[in-house]
């Protein structure tokens, strides 16, 4: 399939307040964000017109710049406002939602107090990440050679565009060993997640998830533990180490972009698409479309 670049498409993005045509959206290359990553996004998902979670979404995105000492113009109001009226002017009810900010060009170095936020939301329509096939016998994922830092080496509480560095190398290598995503373990050696999703793995009908105290704790996580609670599936947040992952029953993935995705293969070890994975994602469906 042929990809339509991102720069030459039609519709809006609104820009710093305004609706701007969708080529016309650009920055200068002498920006902070582009040179030392100052930056940092939301993915969301509209369902029918509604964004799922998007208060959440927009909370975390304010949370994500002062966590990486940057000043948000925009409060989480005036941001819900803004995606509702950037999925208007494109005409779109069953979308992605990207909002992102960065350090401008007003200074270049380390130091970047003279430099304002800016800000973007991009909406585009991104029908399932994976195909119904993969869903069937799940993803193959490879484990990184990368591990997620800890929490006092990165702000890894944040959404920021420096910790998605190793995500992209690890997901390079797991392509090329013919994978579908990265496996990635954290600086201590434990299972955290996948590169851009949480991680659940189900053991005796019990599902268990690592702690998040050093990745993304994501909505979608967050939901899944909601859901469990609700179908009275008993669900710990633990340490799981690889050995402990290879002993699983199932194991699924949670991610506004991939939803819940059921992993087929880590390495060479397989899993089954079971039915704890079923009802979560069932339920998940569900909710999203209400
Ligand atoms: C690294 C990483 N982990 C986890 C997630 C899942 O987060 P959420 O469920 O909030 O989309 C994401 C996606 O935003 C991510 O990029």
């Amino acid at each position: 399939m042929a990809l339509i670049p991102f720069d030459d498409r039609d519709g809006f993005i609104w820009f710093n307040g305004k609706m701007t045509p969708w080529r016309e959206a650009k920055i200068h290359v002498i920006s902070h964000g582009l040179h030392y990553a100052s930056s940092i996004f939301e993915g969301e998902r509209a369902y029918n017109g509604k964004i799922f979670k998007s208060r959440e979404h927009s909370e975390r995105f304010v949370r994500s710049a002062r966590l990486i000492d940057m000043d948000m113009p925009y409060s989480v109001d005036e941001l819900e406002t803004a995606k509702y009226e950037t999925m208007k002017a494109n005409n779109l009810a069953d979308c992605y939602v990207r909002p992102v900010a960065w350090r401008g060009a007003e200074q270049m170095g380390i130091a970047a107090r003279q430099t304002k936020t800016h800000v973007a939301i991009a909406v585009w329509a991104w029908p399932a990440y994976f195909s119904t096939e993969l869903l069937e016998n799940g993803i193959t994922m490879q484990t990184s050679q990368w591990r997620k830092p800890a929490p006092e080496t990165a702000p890894t509480a944040s959404k920021t565009a420096c910790l998605y560095a190793i995500g992209t190398m690890s997901k390079h290598a797991a392509e090329n060993a013919g994978c579908h995503d990265a496996l990635m373990l954290d600086y201590r050696g434990l299972v955290a997640e996948a590169t851009g999703a949480n991680l659940f793995m189900v053991k005796n009908n019990k599902i268990f998830t690592p702690i998040p105290d050093c990745f993304l704790n994501g909505i979608t996580r967050q939901t899944v533990i909601e859901i469990a609670h609700e179908l009275n599936i008993p669900l710990q947040e633990t340490r799981i180490t690889p050995e402990d992952l290879m002993q699983a029953d199932e194991i699924f993935l949670s991610g506004t972009a991939t939803e819940i995705t059921p992993v087929g293969k880590i390495d060479t070890h397989t899993f089954n698409v079971g039915p704890v994975f079923k009802q979560i994602r069932t339920r998940y469906l569900e909710l999203v479309n209400s």
